[in-house]
């Protein structure tokens, strides 16, 4: 069984999520909750998903980055992302502060995508490492110092909890449908794909 990802535009998708009491967690309805999420996140496939995108207004996420994910993708790009795989885990009210500078030699530039909006992605410009604090799924506090690209992942899934996408923060001229990332950039450099779109890394929109 699966849950409906709503799509952008959908007002629950630019809400402020509640935080869950330790109670909450651990109550049928919100394990329930994870397990269909988790279940949607892997049929769609996607390596997170957070509440408001199957239209809960609640401060969890279920993350998980698989192997077969990156099939494909040479290992100079996977390296150059720092891409490795990420075991299933839950977040509850996390906090996230970002370790280092945020900007310019403290950030990553890559494509993003998001199931929520469908088919297309673009480059977004993301901390490189991040630190976050929050709940498990049995309501247990946890801390997570993470880099490249689950530090990437984590700031993703936390903007949802605050009504933020990717497109509040891409570099809008590499806004591209997913099919011309496929057919044109998948295994390209991204200094090549600014230098063809014509982007100025350091100057995002
Ligand atoms: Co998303």
């Amino acid at each position: 069984m699966k849950l409906k990802i709503v799509q952008a535009g959908d007002p629950v998708l630019r809400q402020s999520a509640r935080p869950l009491s330790r109670d909450e967690v651990r109550s049928g309805s919100v394990q329930q909750l994870i397990e269909l999420m988790r279940e949607t996140m892997r049929d769609a496939p996607g390596v997170g998903l957070a509440a408001p995108q199957v239209g809960e207004p609640l401060q969890l996420v279920v993350i998980e980055d698989r192997e077969e994910y990156v099939v494909g993708v040479p290992p100079e790009r996977l390296a150059e992302r720092e891409r490795a795989p990420v075991p299933f885990h839950v977040l509850v009210n996390p906090r996230l502060s970002v370790v280092g500078p945020a900007l310019g030699d403290g950030s990553r530039l890559f494509f993003e995508g998001c199931l929520s909006l469908a088919g297309l992605v673009a480059l977004t410009p993301r901390a490189h490492a991040v630190r976050v604090e929050a709940l498990d799924e049995n309501g247990d506090p946890v801390a997570i110092d993470a880099e490249g690209w689950y530090a990437r992942i984590l700031q993703h899934e936390i903007d949802h909890l605050h009504g933020r996408l990717y497109v509040d923060r891409m570099l809008a001229r590499s806004f591209m449908a997913e099919a011309s990332f496929a057919r044109h950039w998948r295994t390209a450099p991204v200094a090549d794909v600014c230098a063809a779109l014509g982007i100025v890394p350091d100057r995002p929109g």
